[in-house]
């Protein structure tokens, strides 16, 4: 049975930080972010934008009513969640309208929760071949101001259908995949920032690559020659590169290399004006290559890098299937990412430092400048409330 993914989207914020305007605030020279990093903008999420609603707002714009009663299966990747306890799945299926015959959960492991849940989507629909799974993945990177960390921020979700004979690309079995306990980059529940040893999270990534790859062509006896792109984790765009160039370089031919670097440029592009959406940034930049790459055809294997800190990674590929590119929103996309609106670092900073009550009190939240269809409105004993401006109208 063909299994894959079947639909796919993103939601970002309507706000961003220009990183030129960051740096500069900063005291860091623009160019060590705009070409040692490699990121144009980053993507903040408004106080009335939490992971709830942008994976709620990822999955509206993807799912039509089909969708909604095929649906049995929400699961939700993001280790920026808002509830030890209830999952931000179950939010999301009422927010959107799921059916209620419906299992429905969280994972989290790093940025690599999404890539779990795709894989435990695939094993849930050989089982059950008229399915279809929704997989979320939802992130609000946060460092801190000021901190090493915070160039590489970024706020977004992506949203995708898991189903039988999907329509943009199937999911081959073979895998490679590596866990090691390892202290790269981790989040203790107290603290509502990350904290990194950033140098010894890009060796750990660059490892954790070459380690899946090798694993990868020993279990398939495929190459570079047999992948028309590769697709990485971006946790800002350089990095993918870092941990590409010297596999390709040792085992690629001179065509292998210009192929493969020509489409990395192309899978970056939407990562570069978002910033770090940990589970989902894969994910996002597979759309930015597909949306990006008018001469992609149908039959091309992809191949695409999860990594995870603290840390899993896995390598697996994918097939793009005939007309693949008539079931992408590619010009929603574009025009969503052109309609942001820019902001000073200070609004930034400001945003930033916003809280909501820790003491059961109610906070209302002014939602009538946030474009989002779902937003959250407020809180009230210790509950969110959210609202879906949509079934208002
Ligand atoms: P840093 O200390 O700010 O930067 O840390 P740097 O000094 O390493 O410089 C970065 C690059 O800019 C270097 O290039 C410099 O040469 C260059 P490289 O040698 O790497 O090619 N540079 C310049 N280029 C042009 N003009 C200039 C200039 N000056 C310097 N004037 C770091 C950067 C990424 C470590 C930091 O931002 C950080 O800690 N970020 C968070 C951690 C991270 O993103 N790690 C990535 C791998 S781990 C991962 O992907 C998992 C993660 O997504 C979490 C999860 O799984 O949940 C993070």
């Amino acid at each position: 049975m063909k299994i894959g993914i079947d639909k796919i989207g993103f939601y970002v914020p309507n706000l961003y930080v220009d990183m030129r305007e960051l740096a500069t605030a900063r005291g860091i020279e623009p160019d060590k972010l705009t070409i040692g990093i490699g990121q144009e903008k980053m993507a903040v999420a408004p106080f009335t934008q939490d992971t709830v609603t942008l994976a709620a707002n990822a999955a509206l714009n993807l799912l039509d009513e089909a969708d909604k009663k095929a649906i049995d299966l929400i699961i939700f990747g993001t280790e920026s969640g808002i509830d030890q306890s209830k999952s931000a799945a179950v939010y999301v299926h009422e927010l959107v309208g799921l059916a209620s015959a419906a299992r429905s959960f969280e994972i989290k492991q790093a940025c690599y929760g999404a890539t779990a849940g795709i894989q435990m989507a695939k094993g849930h629909i050989a089982l059950n071949p008229d399915s279809k799974v929704l997989v979320l993945a939802s992130d609000i990177a946060r460092y801190g101001l000021n901190s090493p960390g915070e160039s590489t921020q970024g706020a977004g979700a992506v949203a995708l259908v898991i189903s039988a004979d999907p329509k943009i690309m199937v999911l081959e079995d073979k895998s490679a995949y590596h866990t090691l306990d390892i202290m790269d980059f981790w989040r203790p529940s107290y603290s509502d920032t990350a904290f990194v040893d950033g140098k010894f999270s890009n060796e750990q990534y660059i490892l954790f690559f070459e380690t899946v790859w090798k694993q990868y062509r020993a279990k398939s006896g495929l190459a570079f020659k047999d992948f028309e792109a590769l697709c990485f984790h971006v946790p800002y765009t350089k990095m993918g590169l870092k941990a590409l160039k010297p596999t390709l370089q040792a085992e690629g031919t001179k065509e292998d290399q210009e192929r493969i670097l020509e489409n990395y440029q192309k899978s970056i592009q939407y990562n570069k004006v978002v910033g770090n959406i940990y589970t989902g940034s894969l994910y996002l930049s597979l759309l930015s290559l597909l949306e990006q790459t008018a001469g992609l055809e149908a039959g091309s294997r992809i191949g695409l890098f999860s990594y995870g800190s603290g840390a899993v990674g896995e390598f697996f590929t994918g097939i793009l299937q005939p007309d693949y590119q008539n079931h992408l929103n590619s010009t929603q996309h574009k025009n969503h990412l052109s309609a942001r609106r820019k902001i000073s670092v200070e609004e930034y900073e400001s945003i930033f430092r916003q809280e909501l009550p820790i003491d059961g009190s109610t906070i209302e939240l002014d939602t009538s400048k946030d474009l989002a269809p779902i937003c959250l409105v407020g809180m009230t004993e210790n509950k969110r409330q959210y609202v879906n401006k949509q079934r208002m109208a």
